[in-house]
Order: C-alpha cells, then sequence, then structure tokens
C-alpha cells in the first residue's frame, strides 16, 4: 500500500519525507520533483523566508540510475537558513531563552500547549508551520513520475483571493497552464489579478492577511478509482481528508457541491452519452468527476477555501500564558497570501490520493507489470 511520511520542524535543520509502496522501474526525472518544489515557493504576497529557502530535494534512497528499486525512498529537504536557527532550534543543547509565550489566534499556538503540557509555543509552532508541506509537495513531485504512466496531468489556479472572484473558466488545463505561466497569482484571468495584488498590496500595509479560493483539477480521470463499498473507500472522502489536512485549509468543494445546492435536480446531474470513438461522456461535469465515491471518467474538479493566514504584523489581541494579562499576539515572518501555493500543495495531495487509488486498483511490483494491469482494464471498458 502506497504512503508516506514527513518528519521536521518549520526551522530545523531538515525536512524529510519517505515514501514506501511504489513499483520498481520507474523513471524519476528529479527535475520534475525541485520544479513542483519552486512553484510552492512563488506567488506574490508571499514572506522573505521565500528569498532565503529556494528549496531543492536531495534523494537518500529507493532510487537506483533513475529508477525506483521498489524500496522505500527517502528525501531531504536542507534548510538554508540553518546556522542562523541553531542557537534556538538545537537538537541537544540551545544557548538562548527565549521562549514564545503569546499565542497567535487562528494558529495551533494555544490548543498545541494545551494538548502536549508545553510552556514554549515554538515546541508547537514549529511543526505546525505549513514549512512541513515542502515535504508533501517533494512527495508530489516524486510522484507525478508515476503518475506520467497514466497520462494524468494535474494543474491548479487561484479562483478567487479575498473577495475578488475571477469571471472567466477554461476547461482545458493547457490553456489554464498557458495562462497561469503569465501570472503572478496563478490567475487565468488578468485583469482580475491586478486587483488582486492590489488587494494584498494594501492588506501588507494594513499588516493584514488575506485568504481565497483555489481550484484542482485533471485533465482526465480514469473511471473506476475509489468505491461505493464502504465509507472509508470513497475516493470523495479520500480527497477531501487529504485536501482539508493542508494547513488553512478549512473547506472542500467537489465539482460545483455549493451551487449545486441551490439548484434542482434536473439542473446539477451530468446526462449520461455514448459516442464510438469517446465511449461514455457528459457534456456537463457538475459532480466534478465523482460519483458513488468512484471517479466516473470525467476529469477532477476541486476547489479548496483558504482562510487568511493568522500571523500578522499588526497583530490580533491574546493573553500571554506566563502572565495571563491581556498582550499582542506573537508575530514571526509572515506571509500575508498563500492561495497560490495552497493550489501546489493540492495538487501534491491529488497526485498521491490518485496515486495510492491506481495501485490499489492496477497495482503490481514492477512499473511494466501495473500499466498492463491499467490497460487491460481500460481495453475492456
Ligand atoms: C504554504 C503555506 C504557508 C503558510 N504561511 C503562514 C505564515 O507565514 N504565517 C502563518 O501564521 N500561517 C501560515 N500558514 C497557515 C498556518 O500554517 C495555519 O493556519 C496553521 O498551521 C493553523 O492550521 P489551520 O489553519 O489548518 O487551523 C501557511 C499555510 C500554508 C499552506
Amino acid at each position: 500500500m502506497l504512503n508516506f511520511h514527513t518528519a521536521g520542524e518549520s526551522h530545523g535543520k531538515a525536512l524529510l519525507s519517505i515514501v514506501e509502496g511504489l513499483p520498481a522501474d520507474i523513471e524519476i526525472d528529479v527535475n520534475i520533483i525541485n520544479n513542483y518544489l519552486k512553484r510552492r515557493q512563488q506567488g506574490y504576497g508571499r514572506g522573505n523566508r521565500m528569498q532565503i529557502e529556494k528549496d531543492k530535494v536531495e534523494i537518500i534512497s529507493g532510487i537506483r540510475n533513475s529508477k525506483t528499486i521498489g524500496s522505500p525512498v527517502g528525501m531531504m529537504i536542507r534548510n538554508k537558513d540553518w546556522n542562523n536557527w541553531k542557537k534556538i532550534m538545537d537538537i541537544y543543547d540551545i544557548d538562548i531563552d527565549d521562549e514564545v509565550s503569546k499565542p497567535r489566534p487562528g494558529h495551533a499556538d494555544l490548543a498545541g500547549v494545551f494538548k502536549y503540557g508545553q510552556k514554549d509555543i515554538r515546541n508547537i509552532l514549529e511543526r505546525a508551520s505549513a514549512r512541513e508541506t515542502a515535504a508533501r509537495v517533494a512527495v508530489g513531485g516524486l510522484l507525478y513520475n508515476f503518475l506520467r504512466y497514466f497520462d494524468i496531468n494535474i494543474i491548479s489556479h487561484v479562483i478567487q483571493l479575498g473577495d475578488i472572484r475571477i469571471d472567466k473558466t477554461i476547461d482545458d488545463i493547457k490553456d489554464i497552464k498557458a495562462k497561469i505561466k503569465k501570472s503572478k497569482l496563478n490567475c487565468i484571468d488578468h485583469k482580475k489579478e491586478k486587483e488582486m495584488v492590489d488587494l494584498i498590496k494594501e492588506a501588507k500595509e494594513k499588516g493584514d492577511s488575506l485568504g481565497g479560493i483555489v481550484e484542482v483539477k485533471t485533465n482526465r480521470m480514469i473511471p473506476g478509482l475509489g468505491s461505493h463499498t464502504s465509507w472509508e473507500r470513497r475516493i470523495d472522502k479520500s480527497i477531501s481528508a487529504a485536501m482539508i489536512s493542508i494547513p488553512s485549509v478549512k473547506g472542500v468543494e467537489i465539482g460545483s457541491a455549493f451551487t449545486n445546492a441551490a439548484k434542482k435536480g434536473s439542473k446539477v446531474h451530468d446526462e449520461i452519452y455514448y459516442d464510438e470513438s469517446r465511449g461514455y461522456y457528459r457534456s456537463t461535469n457538475n459532480a466534478g468527476g465523482i460519483e458513488g465515491g468512484i471517479t466516473n471518467g470525467e476529469p477532477l474538479v476541486i476547489r479548496l477555501a483558504v482562510k487568511p493566514i493568522p500571523t500578522l504584523s499588526k497583530p490580533l489581541d491574546t493573553v500571554d500564558i506566563n502572565t495571563k494579562s491581556t498582550k499582542k499576539a506573537f508575530k514571526e515572518r509572515a506571509d500575508v497570501t498563500v492561495v497560490p501555493s495552497v493550489g501546489v500543495i493540492g495538487e501534491a495531495m491529488l497526485i498521491y490520493i490518485l496515486s495510492k487509488e491506481i495501485l490499489i486498483k492496477f497495482g503490481g511490483d514492477n512499473i511494466k507489470e501495473t500499466v498492463s494491469n491499467y490497460k487491460n482494464y481500460m481495453n475492456n471498458l
């Protein structure tokens, strides 16, 4: 069974990912992983840390001569700023006495110190920080090398930033890619993007932060991934759980679920047609490619609602956990908005869920065996 783990603190020595369950002989292009890492760090509104870091992956195990060998793949992303953080984050001995005691509303700080019985909020915030998502994106980049064998392509783009929503829709993900290449915010609507950039500038000046909505979609989909037979096997459940696990994602929409809720069934359900060359197809995709917890063959469309990030350069009221007096919340280098980055992390999580489901349905111990099982199934459809 495909699975992955990550380890590492935000300002620790490095981030680690371990991916187990990949078949042997998958050709791995490390540039694909590094390109995903680069895309996660981009986007207007990210903080200075993105200039310092420029993430690069080091592959430690599981790959030989640019091919998987079936053993766990270990990956590491070093923290380029480690020397500056050593005195605060050293594994054995820290030489400063600078505890964080003013929890930020909206972050894991207060709930984390309750749960883990900590006095220093840094022991919570270092792992709660979304820096961890770089390790997930490395996993997504690695697994994209696997998805390539099945002609599955995934892209994300920003459809809302703060209260500014785009007016356009583009179906073909090749066209989406071309449009967002020229965008600072991964946005296909360049006119609205200008308004979004102004909104970010204004929020920055006021010491505030912004959320938004990002869409993650695929070019096509293999029908039959997931299952209706039990709640744990429904692919809509797996995708939603993976997406909501991204820090700051507070809502997941599959297809146009929230507008569907206000419409009549006759205007929502995607009518079924058949054509000799295309096979079964739909003229609409309001379901976002999933019916009964199973992919129906239409592209997947998933939207993520992202909250404004908690660290504000003009901080909110909080209580100092030592003195119990009202203070302003702790602040550290912070982003103004992370909506474009959340899209890239969403792509990585979707790549993981799809890779897992493909291996459940077609899995072999070697990529040739897996692809052959897949082709056989597709030929018989
Ligand atoms: C890519 C990315 C970067 C983030 N950067 C920050 C940040 O600089 N400051 C901050 O307070 N929160 C940031 N967040 C959000 C927090 O990690 C998140 O709100 C916090 O962990 C609490 O989790 P929750 O929002 O899921 O409840 C970021 C999230 C993502 C996905």
